[in-house]
């Protein structure tokens, strides 16, 4: 038996588009197990036990697995899996990010670990399409990402538990796909020098866990104005999660979700934002999280 526990995650966290993530302490979690043959997958919602009907050629772990057995020209076959489905889907909380990671991981480990630990982030990249999910989920913690030449280069830091995440999700969802089709093809040198200088910022607040200058750091001109028309009320979310204490706040990802960060008040911020959502008659929940500094987790019994 083997089983992978895999952060969600939120890429960006303002002006860090496709560059900066960090994991949170809400788990997909991925159960194989040996059978005779085939594949036998079943995916189901941790918490209410619903049984997801996802046909197996669109699932992402699947895929996964498939893409590494068959560069490796091994069958991909004899294997139940369970997924148990903890992070909504198509939020901006890095649902798939959890299924191509633990795919490949999960692959590899089967295989007898015949790709290095680099070859397995490159590959989560080359899949995702971008390294801001997939990384943190990979590492946890707050991760910087440079699509370098020869592959990710990566640096990861710790982050301190007292730094608490309110999550706000809307009762939509809305694709990635969908959410960079809207972004313009170029962009103004003075928007890339206004996000530079604030994800260097927000770089430094993570180096040593100073959660003062959040407010200017997460601000964005990149990405979240031209998604903000797909996300009703967004900049009164952004202004009422500031007025009822949140230290920064930012678009999950590519969203539908918001995050904000606190040291208090999370409840206050997490009910003022949903009751905002309600003011556009949008349902939402929200949960209170912190920062997973480990990544993904593995268990085995009985496998290589
Ligand atoms: N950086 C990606 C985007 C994250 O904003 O499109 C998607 O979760």
């Amino acid at each position: 038996m083997l089983k992978l526990k895999v952060p969600a995650t939120s890429a960006n966290l303002g002006p860090g588009f496709d560059t900066l993530g960090l994991a949170m302490k809400v788990y997909n979690t991925f159960i194989f197990s040996e059978i005779d043959r085939g594949i036998d997958l079943i995916i189901r919602d941790k918490s209410t036990g619903e049984i997801f009907e996802i046909p197996q050629e669109d699932n992402l772990l699947y895929q996964a697995m498939k893409f590494l057995f068959n560069k490796r020209g091994k069958e991909f076959t004899g294997l139940k899996i369970i997924e148990e489905i903890n992070i909504p889907f198509a939020r901006g909380m890095g649902s798939s990010a959890t299924a191509v990671t633990a795919g490949l991981v999960a692959a590899n480990i089967l295989m007898g670990k015949p790709y290095t630990e680099q070859e397995i982030i490159d590959f989560s990249v080359e899949i995702e399409g971008h390294p801001d999910n997939v990384l943190p989920a990979l590492k946890g913690g707050f991760v910087i990402n440079v699509m370098g030449d020869n592959g990710l280069v990566y640096k990861k830091m710790t982050v301190s538990n007292n730094l608490k995440i309110v999550m706000i999700i809307p009762d939509f969802q809305l694709k990635t796909e969908d959410l960079r089709s809207v972004l313009p093809d170029k962009i103004q040198y003075r928007d890339a020098i206004f996000n530079q200088s604030r994800t260097a910022l927000l770089t430094a607040c993570f180096y040593d866990n100073d959660w003062s200058k959040l407010r200017s750091a997460m601000e964005d001109r990149l990405h979240q104005d031209y998604r903000a028309d797909l996300i009703p009320g967004f900049h009164k979310l952004l202004k009422i999660a500031y007025q009822s204490g949140a230290l920064g706040v930012a678009l999950s990802g590519a969203g539908p979700s918001l995050l904000a960060f606190c040291k208090q008040d999370e409840e206050l911020i997490g009910q003022n934002m949903a009751a905002e959502f309600a003011e556009f008659n949008i349902n939402s929940t929200y949960i209170i999280t912190e920062v997973d500094n480990k990544g993904i987790q593995v268990e085995k019994t009985g496998v290589k």
